[in-house]
C-alpha cells in the first residue's frame, strides 16, 4: 500500500470507529446514567489493556486518577469493561461488601494457568470449590504463626538456610541480591510444602515458577516464546511433577515413613477422602509455592537495598537481632516469641512493601447493580481494586516518597491506607508465612554481614510489580 493509500485507510478507520463511539456512548448513555468517568478507549483498534500491563501501575492509575478527579475511573480492560477503584472508602467498600455486591473474577489467563474453577459456573459450585481446596491448609494450621514455626523445625529448615549461606553468600565479595532471595525463597517453599531439599531439583523448577508468575497478568495468546506460552508450558510441568510427587508420598506413608510436609499431609487426608479431590492437589500446591516465591523475593530484594544504603537503620535492625542472638544464640529458627520483638525490623519490611508492593490489586465482578459515591457499576462489570492506590499519597503519608521506617514505628497508618495483603475475608493468608521467611532470612543476614549498594539508582523494571532492573548488586563483608 502507498502512502496515500494507507492515509486513505487511517481515515475510513478512523470514521468507522467514531461512528460506533458515537452510536455505542449514545445507547449507553440512555440505559445508564452516572457511570464512573473514564474511556473504554479506541474501540475495535484496542482498549487500555496494553498501558495497564506495560505502563507502571502507578502511572497508570495517577495519569487518570489526575484527569477524572476521582479515585474511580471506568476503562476496558482485556474486553471487559472495568472500574478501577481505589483510596481508603473503596478499600472499606470493597472488603466489607465481599460476597454481598461484589465476587472474585480472575483473569482468563490466571484461570487458564491455575485450573481455576470455570467462571460459567454457579457462584455455589464456585464457592463450594474454593472452600474444599483451602480446606486441608486450614485444618492443619500450616499458614498460622504456631503451624508455620512447627511445621518449619520440624522439616529441618535450619540446615536449608545454613546451605543457601554457604554456597552463596560466604566469602564473596560483590553479589547481586535479586536472583539469591529467589533462590532462597522457593527453595524454602519447596522444603516447607513438598518436603525437598535437592538444590538441583529445586533449581530446575525455579524458572517454571518464575515462568507462570509471569504469565498471570499477560495477554493469553498462546504462541511459541510468548510470556503467556512459558507460563503454560511452565504450568502444565509443574503440574506433571507434582503428580509424581503425590505418587511418592502415598508410597512413602505406606511404608510408614515419616512426612511432616504439606503435601504429605493432604495425601494423607486424601486417603481417607476427608478433604480433597486427588485432581486439586497440584493446583493448590501450585498456588501456594507460587505465592510464596517472587512476591516475597521482590521484598526482601528492595528491603536489603534500602538498609544497605542507610547505615542508621542497618545499625537499627542489628541491634535488635544481637538481643535474641544473646538469647538463644547464632543461627536458631525464629520462634514467634523472637519474631514479636523484631519491631523495628519490620516496621522496615512494611516501609518496602509501602513504595515497592508486589501485589498491585485484583479483579472482582459486581454481582448485582452497585452505588458508590454516586456513581453506577453495573452488574456484570469487572473491578480492578488497586491496593496500592494509597501507598504514596501524601494525604495519608508525609514525604511519600522518602523511605522512612517509623512511620511504621508505635503509630499505625490510618485505617484501609495501607493493605499490602488486601482486605476483608479475602485478604492475604500468607501472611505470617512472609513475616516468618523475611525475618529469618534477615535475621541470618544481618548477624553475619554488612553490605554497600553498588547502584543506589538502579532502576526499577516491571509494570505491576517492581523488579530491581540489575538485581541489586552489592559488596559484601563478614562480620
Ligand atoms: C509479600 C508477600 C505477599 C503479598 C504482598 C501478598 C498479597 C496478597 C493480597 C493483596 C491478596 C488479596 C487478593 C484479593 O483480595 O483478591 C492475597 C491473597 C492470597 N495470598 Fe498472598 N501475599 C503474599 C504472600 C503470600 C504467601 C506467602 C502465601 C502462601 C503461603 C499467600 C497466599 C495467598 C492466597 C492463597 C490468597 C487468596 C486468598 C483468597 O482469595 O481467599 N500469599 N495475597
Ligand atoms: C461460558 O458460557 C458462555 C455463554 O454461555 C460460552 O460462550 C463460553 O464458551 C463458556 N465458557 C467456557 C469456558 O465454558
Ligand atoms: C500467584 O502469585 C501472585 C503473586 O503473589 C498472585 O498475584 C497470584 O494471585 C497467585 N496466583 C495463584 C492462583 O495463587
Amino acid at each position: 500500500m502507498d502512502t496515500f493509500m494507507q492515509s486513505l485507510f487511517l481515515i475510513f478507520i478512523t470514521l468507522i470507529a467514531s461512528i460506533y463511539v458515537y452510536v455505542f456512548h449514545k445507547k449507553k448513555q440512555s440505559t445508564i446514567k452516572n457511570l464512573p468517568p473514564g474511556t473504554f478507549g479506541w474501540p475495535i483498534v484496542g482498549d487500555e489493556t496494553y498501558q495497564f500491563l506495560f505502563q507502571k501501575i502507578e502511572t497508570f492509575l495517577q495519569e487518570r486518577t489526575k484527569k477524572y478527579s476521582s479515585e474511580i475511573f471506568k476503562t476496558k480492560l482485556f474486553g471487559e469493561s472495568t472500574v478501577v477503584m481505589f483510596g481508603p472508602a473503596a478499600n472499606k467498600f470493597i472488603s466489607m461488601n465481599e460476597q454481598k455486591l461484589v465476587k472474585v473474577w480472575y483473569l482468563k489467563s490466571q484461570c487458564k494457568l491455575f485450573n481455576l474453577p470455570d467462571q460459567n459456573q454457579t457462584q455455589e459450585a464456585m464457592q463450594k470449590q474454593v472452600v474444599v481446596a483451602s480446606a486441608p491448609v486450614k485444618m492443619l494450621g500450616f499458614l498460622k504463626p504456631e503451624g508455620i514455626v512447627r511445621y518449619m523445625r520440624n522439616n529441618n529448615i535450619e540446615s536449608i538456610i545454613h546451605k543457601h549461606f554457604i554456597t552463596h553468600w560466604e566469602g564473596k565479595t560483590e553479589l547481586k541480591v535479586y536472583p539469591l532471595v529467589k533462590s532462597f525463597t522457593i527453595s524454602l517453599a519447596f522444603q516447607f510444602f513438598l518436603g525437598i531439599d535437592e538444590s538441583n531439583y529445586v533449581a530446575k523448577f525455579a524458572t517454571k515458577f518464575e515462568n507462570l508468575y509471569y504469565g498471570i497478568y499477560s495477554v493469553p495468546v498462546n504462541f511459541p516464546g510468548s510470556t503467556y506460552h512459558k507460563a503454560m508450558k511452565g504450568a502444565s510441568e509443574i503440574r506433571e511433577e507434582i503428580q509424581l510427587l503425590i505418587n511418592d508420598k502415598i508410597d512413602g506413608l505406606s511404608k510408614g515413613k515419616i512426612m511432616d510436609d504439606l503435601l504429605a499431609h493432604i495425601v494423607d487426608a486424601e486417603k481417607s477422602g476427608k478433604y480433597v479431590p486427588k485432581i486439586e492437589i497440584s493446583n493448590i500446591i501450585m498456588g501456594l509455592i507460587n505465592s510464596s516465591y517472587i512476591s516475597i523475593a521482590v521484598t526482601l530484594a528492595f528491603m536489603i537495598k534500602q538498609i544497605g544504603m542507610r547505615p542508621y537503620i542497618y545499625q537499627r535492625i542489628l541491634s535488635e537481632h544481637a538481643d535474641i542472638v544473646r538469647s538463644k544464640g547464632y543461627g536458631t529458627v525464629l520462634d514467634w516469641e523472637s519474631m514479636q520483638k523484631l519491631k523495628y525490623t519490620w516496621a522496615v519490611a512494611q516501609e518496602t512493601m509501602r513504595l515497592y508492593p508486589a501485589a498491585p490489586g485484583a479483579f472482582r465482578e459486581a454481582k448485582t447493580d452497585i452505588t458508590y459515591e454516586g456513581f453506577i457499576i453495573p452488574k456484570g462489570w469487572k473491578i480492578f481494586w488497586a491496593f496500592i492506590g494509597t501507598n504514596k499519597n501524601h494525604k495519608y503519608f508525609e514525604e511519600p516518597e522518602s523511605f522512612d521506617p517509623s512511620r511504621f514505628e508505635g503509630n499505625v497508618p490510618a485505617p484501609y491506607t495501607y493493605i499490602p495483603y488486601g482486605a476483608g475475608p479475602r485478604c492475604c493468608p500468607g501472611k505470617d508465612y512472609t513475616r516468618f521467611v523475611i525475618l529469618t532470612f534477615i535475621h541470618n543476614l544481618i548477624t553475619k554481614f554488612k553490605w554497600e549498594v553498588i547502584l543506589p539508582d538502579e532502576k526499577v523494571s516491571g509494570a505491576l510489580v517492581p523488579i530491581p532492573a540489575e538485581g541489586v548488586p552489592i559488596r559484601l563483608h563478614r562480620l
